[in-house]
């Protein structure tokens, strides 16, 4: 029920009922991961439960194609799809220039080839995750399992001679076991504290052999919607140098609150 739901999830419902405003009948919509994200996808479900919109959904990990599905949104692979008109996702942490960390939830890769495909990025979020300098969030790297020592041993020696506040990286768990993504790859976290070049750390990451893909997001959001626990809700829009505010209605919904699985 929404009356249970906590300053933090109201923020990021309203952030979400904002953003699939700009969802228009027939678009290609890229669908984000995360708890955020989620709030999204019920948020689209309703539309196209209620509203009749047709629209199809390109899931970024399996957990919200499940979702998607559950919610009556049609779900298309990024192939079939070929290019997407917008995705919306979630982010950890996002700058003034909306370049993001990702990948708090483990589906960064999928992510950045879905949002990379798409003609607009809109990142919803609390306020919580605005910084003025990206890397106080782990930088989450996706790496292949084979030698996964080495690539960190590798990634750490590079930081010695990069402009951050921390060097150590550490293997993301899920219980005793390693996180595995969707891909069958693990994730290193590195805990950098401030990363002074996002842009020359997102090249160099990519550059190692054994690493996959990295959280940084940069150049890929045009917008972000801003949600605060009392409906408030802030549109920057990075192309058109914009900033708008309005209060999103949080109505009660018991289709929309319950049973929310991620
Ligand atoms: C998933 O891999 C992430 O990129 C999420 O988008 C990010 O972690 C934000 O998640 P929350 O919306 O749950 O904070």
């Amino acid at each position: 029920m929404s009356s249970d739901l906590s300053p933090i999830d109201k923020a990021k419902f309203v952030a979400a009922k904002k953003a699939v405003e700009f969802v228009e009948d027939g678009m290609r919509v890229g669908l984000g991961t995360g708890s955020t994200a989620a709030w999204m996808v019920r948020c689209l479900g309703e539309l196209v439960r209620e509203e009749g919109l047709k629209i199809r959904g390109v899931p970024t990990s399996t957990r919200t194609a499940a979702l998607a599905q559950e919610c009556g949104i049609e779900v298309v692979s990024l192939d079939a799809a070929k290019w997407l008109d917008l995705t919306i996702d979630g982010a950890d942490e996002f700058d003034a220039d909306l370049n993001l960390i990702k990948g708090g939830g483990g589906a960064l890769l999928q992510e950045k080839i879905v949002a990379t495909a798409s003609d607009q990025m809109i990142v919803i979020s609390d306020v919580s995750k605005e910084v003025e300098t990206l890397g106080g969030f782990p930088l989450p790297v996706e790496v292949i399992p084979f030698g996964w020592q080495t690539t960190q041993a590798l990634i750490e020696e590079t930081l010695v001679s990069m402009d951050v506040l921390g060097r150590s990286a550490s293997l993301r768990m899920n219980g005793d076991s390693p996180y595995v993504t969707d891909e069958g790859n693990h994730i290193l976290d590195l805990h950098l504290k401030r990363i002074g070049d996002s842009r020359q750390m997102a090249m160099l990451l990519n550059q190692m052999p054994g690493v996959v893909e990295n959280g940084l997001f940069i150049d890929i959001c045009d917008r972000v919607v801003i949600g605060y626990g009392d409906g408030k809700v802030e549109v920057r829009d990075i192309n058109a140098g914009t900033i708008e505010e309005n209060i999103v209605d949080f109505v009660e919904n018991e289709n929309l609150f319950s049973d929310l699985t991620d």
